[in-house]
Order: structure tokens, then C-alpha cells, then sequence
């Protein structure tokens, strides 16, 4: 979607839209608006939207206002946000290429501005490219908006939204593509593509290079498919020269269980599994877009899992590249094996001050907290604050959830030095205390577990249905509030 910037409201212009704040309609507008809104009980409430036809140089021009809600209220941006994704979900299939935002008068500032901006772009994207039988009125046609009369400094403000809604179409487009497009070979190429001529630079690992680590690990989750493993690492450096910040993504392009078999009705769900590396890929998208003050490295573990006769068997034993033993007892946990070997190779690496990994680790954790809350577990309270603050400022939520020894005793074994599974109670705190006995010397560590939030069945503030891009907002507002202020 291309938005641009003017003082003047374009005289062709034949769909407009305004921003009320609660209880107080646009000023300067035509009787019909005002009156009709009245009547069609439009109150300014964040999200709503009154639309109408009024007559304007002898045109008929349908003009739209979307509510913000009260100015003070405490949700502002997320609710400026949702009235932006109110005017897309409206109006991005409704035959208009050409949309007017018209702000003058509108008393936002420019970062709200900006973020209504935000949100019209967000909600107006959609994965298509697959759907080449689409009717003309299903198509998404609005490309353009005209911001006119934008407070000064919007344009400065949009520019780095503009990076953020980047990241966060990169994730979806990611999440959403099928297994026979993404896998780990691909993600790979994808992300070089994106990535070039950037200032990133990227370093791929193939599994010979794994080998010789002695990534055991996460190479034997490789094993039973025909597509390479790969470990892709992203580094920005920003900042001084002080450690950076590494950003940790389970990357499973496809989850069968291995021979531990999931059943079949849901299991193409599991093509979301790389949710954690795609994530992860996106907030770096955004982080070099928007040239952050900050070190970040991303480092993604990306494997197939699949069932074959070259796949690990229940009962294997596998050496990680920390030396320590896992009894590969369930298959189907392999996100901690991916994630234990990527988690061990970015402590040795790069030595990062904080580590924070992404992963759509368990079911368990969708059973816990739904849709609305990913789960974080951490070592350190104040990093666990950072990312609780920082999900509440963007709408990526996250719910804390314990770690504790007990907890971690479930997981030994009789025979290694820890086993991939506990017993099917708080199964996503016995997966995160697994990783946690891959982080040294207590550095600042925290495992997010978005199982339940990449995905959304239905619409919500500023996605439609499928890839919601969770956790690219989530890691860019981290920075922001802890690197570079
Ligand atoms: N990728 C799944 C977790 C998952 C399930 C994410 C459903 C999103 C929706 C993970 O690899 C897995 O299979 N976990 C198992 C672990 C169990 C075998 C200990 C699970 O959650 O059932
Ligand atoms: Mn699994
Ligand atoms: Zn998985």
C-alpha cells in the first residue's frame, strides 16, 4: 500500500475518510455527515465506523469516520490503530484504489496519526497469491492513501511505522506460505533476498558446518527429511560495541511429529511451526529498515521434521553441541532440540547480554492462554518486566508463567542427561525449563511461547484471518524502550 503526504485534499478524490474522537465529530463537515451520524448512533468509539454518501462538486463522494475513542484514554495508540484497521477492513475490497485520509483539524499528534496509519495498513494486508479464481468484488483493490493536513511530523513518524508494517508483512508472508515453498532451504533464500543491501549481515550454517559443532541436537530433528538443515544467524550492528541482544527463533518449516506421528486432521497447521524464526526474521527486517541505535542478532534453527527411514526413533539419545545428553523420548518435542543447539551456539558466538528466543513450543501453551497472551519464562525479572511493558505498549501481549526446580526435575533421565518430554502436566513450563538447562552463567534469558498467537481464525485489531505477525512489534518496541533511549 503506497501512502503519501499532501496539504490539499486531492479535488478528485471520491472516497474520504476523518478521525472522531469520542463524542466529537470532524468540524466543517456537510449536514447529511453530521446528522446521519447522529442518527446512525455513531459515537467515536475506538474502531467504530459511519459511513456515507454527500454531494461534493456535483460528485457524489462517500466519505467515512472511524472513532478513535476519548484522546486520554490510555489505549490511544492501540485504539488510533483500530480505527485505521477499521477504514481498511471496510474499505480495501470495496472497489476504491484511492483513499483520502483527511486529518486536518483531526487534533491528533503525529504519532497517532501515524499510528491510524499503521493500522489501515496492517489490517489491509492479505495472502493471495494463491487464489487465482478470486470474483473482481473479493479482490483487494485500495493501493493508495493521501494523508492530507497531517500533523507536522507524521511523515518522520510513519517512516519508521513504515519499517515496522514491513516486519510484520514479512512474518505473515512467511507463516503463511505452505511447507512445499518454505522450508529450510528457502527461508534461507527468502531471507538473503530481503535482506540485501540492507547493512545486515547474514552467516548460514549448513548442516556439515552443524556437524562439525557438533550439533547433535537439532541435527537429528533434520534427519528423516529430504530438505538440509540450516542455522541462519542475522547481525546489526547499530550500536557501539557493546554485546548485542540476540533474538532466538524455533524454525520447524514443517511439523510432522517425526515417527512420533501427529494425527492427521489439523496437522497443516503445523506449516506455522517456523513461527519463532519467522518472527524473529521480521523484528530484524524492521530493526535495519529503520537503522536501530542497537546490536541485535538473529539466529533461526530451521529443520524439517518428518517421518522416514532415516528419522531418530523414540528412545534415541542425541549429544547437543553443550555436551549435554537428551533422551529423545517424543519426536514431536523437537522445537526444544532445534532450539537447545541454536540457544547453545548463540551464547558461545556472540556472547549477547540479553537472549530472547521465539517458538511455537506447545500445545500445551495454547490450552494455557488461547489466543490472547503468549507465555514468557524467564531467568531475570527485569528482562521478564521489559517484554511484559513492552507487549503491553503494542498489543503483543504475554502472560508470565513460572520456572522453578521442581519443575525442572520432571525432565531428568534414568539413562542420559535429561529426557525431550515430561509428564503431560504444565507441559509448557517443563519445555521451557529443558531449554533453560542450555543458558550459561545466568545470562539475562527469556523463552516466549507463541503457540497460541501466530496464527488467528478469525479477524482481529489489525489482522484479518491467519498469520497475525505476533512478536515482530513486540521485539522492535523492546529495543526501543531498552537499547535506545
Ligand atoms: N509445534 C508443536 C507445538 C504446537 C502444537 C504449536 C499446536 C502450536 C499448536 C510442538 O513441536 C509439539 O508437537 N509439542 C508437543 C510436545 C509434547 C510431545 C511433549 C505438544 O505440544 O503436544
Ligand atoms: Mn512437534
Ligand atoms: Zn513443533
Amino acid at each position: 500500500m503506497q501512502i503519501n503526504f499532501t496539504d490539499t485534499r486531492p479535488s478528485d478524490a471520491r472516497l474520504v475518510a476523518h478521525i472522531a474522537d469520542k463524542g466529537k465529530m470532524p468540524s466543517g463537515l456537510e449536514l447529511a455527515l453530521d446528522e446521519g451520524a447522529e442518527a446512525a448512533r455513531f459515537k467515536g468509539t475506538a474502531g467504530q465506523l459511519f459511513e456515507s454518501f454527500v454531494e461534493r462538486g456535483g460528485k457524489a463522494v462517500r466519505v467515512a469516520i472511524a472513532g478513535a475513542g476519548a484522546p486520554d484514554a490510555e489505549a490511544r495508540h492501540a485504539n488510533c490503530e483500530k480505527a485505521g484497521a477499521a477504514i481498511s477492513a471496510k474499505f480495501m475490497t470495496s472497489g476504491a484504489t484511492d483513499l483520502a485520509l483527511d486529518l486536518t483539524d483531526s487534533g491528533l499528534d503525529a504519532v497517532h496519526a501515524a499510528a491510524v496509519l499503521l493500522g489501515l495498513r496492517l489490517r489491509a494486508w492479505r495472502h493471495d497469491v494463491y487464489r487465482t479464481k478470486m470474483k473482481a468484488e473479493e479482490k483487494i483493490t485500495l493501493a493508495a492513501v493521501t494523508v492530507v493536513g497531517a500533523p507536522e511530523g507524521t511523515e518522520a513518524a510513519w517512516a519508521d511505522y513504515a519499517a515496522l508494517a514491513e516486519g510484520v508483512e514479512f512474518t505473515r508472508e512467511l507463516v503463511a506460505e505452505p511447507a512445499n515453498t518454505i522450508y529450510p532451504g528457502s527461508f534461507v533464500e527468502r531471507c538473503k533476498e530481503r535482506f540485501d543491501g540492507t547493512g545486515a549481515k547474514l552467516r548460514v550454517l549448513d548442516e556439515a558446518e552443524m556437524e562439525d559443532l557438533g550439533m547433535g541436537a537439532l541435527l537429528g530433528v533434520g534427519l528423516g527429511s529430504e530438505q538440509p538443515s540450516y542455522l541462519l544467524a542475522i547481525e546489526w550492528n547499530g550500536g557501539g560495541d557493546e554485546k548485542p541482544v540476540a533474538f532466538v527463533g524455533k524454525g520447524v518449516t514443517f511439523d510432522t511429529g517425526g515417527i512420533s506421528l501427529k494425527p492427521g486432521p489439523g496437522m497443516w497447521d503445523m506449516k506455522f511451526d517456523m513461527g519463532g524464526a519467522g518472527a524473529v526474521a521480521g523484528a530484524m527486517l524492521t530493526l535495519v529498515k529503520r537503522k536501530a541505535k542497537a546490536n541485535i542478532v538473529a539466529v533461526m534453527g530451521l529443520v524439517e521434521n518428518m517421518p522416514d527411514g532415516k528419522a531418530q526413533r523414540p528412545g534415541d539419545i542425541v549429544t547437543s553441541m553443550s555436551g549435554q545428553t537428551i533422551e529423545v523420548l517424543n519426536t514431536d518435542a523437537e522445537g526444544r532440540l532445534v532450539l537447545c543447539d541454536a540457544l547453545h551456539w548463540t551464547q558461545v558466538e556472540y556472547k549477547p547480554a540479553r537472549i530472547v528466543n521465539f517458538a511455537t513450543l506447545t500445545g500445551a501453551m495454547l490450552i494455557a492462554l488461547g489466543n490472547e497472551h503468549a507465555g514468557v519464562f524467564s531467568n531475570n525479572d527485569a528482562l521478564a518486566d521489559d517484554l511484559l511493558a513492552a507487549g503491553r505498549e503494542t498489543g503483543d501481549k504475554l502472560w508470565r508463567m513460572p520456572l522453578a526446580p521442581a519443575y525442572d526435575k520432571l525432565i531428568d533421565s534414568p539413562i542420559s542427561d535429561m529426557k525431550n518430554i515430561g509428564p503431560r502436566e504444565a507441559g509448557s513450563i517443563t519445555a521451557a525449563q529443558f531449554l533453560k538447562r542450555f543458558i550459561m552463567n545466568d545470562t539475562p534469558w527469556a523463552h516466549c511461547d507463541i503457540a497460541g498467537t501466530v496464527w488467528a481464525e478469525k479477524p482481529g485489531l489489525t489482522w484479518g484471518k491467519g498469520a497475525t505477525g505476533y512478536g515482530v512489534r513486540l521485539m522492535d518496541q523492546l529495543v526501543r524502550n531498552t537499547l535506545e533511549n
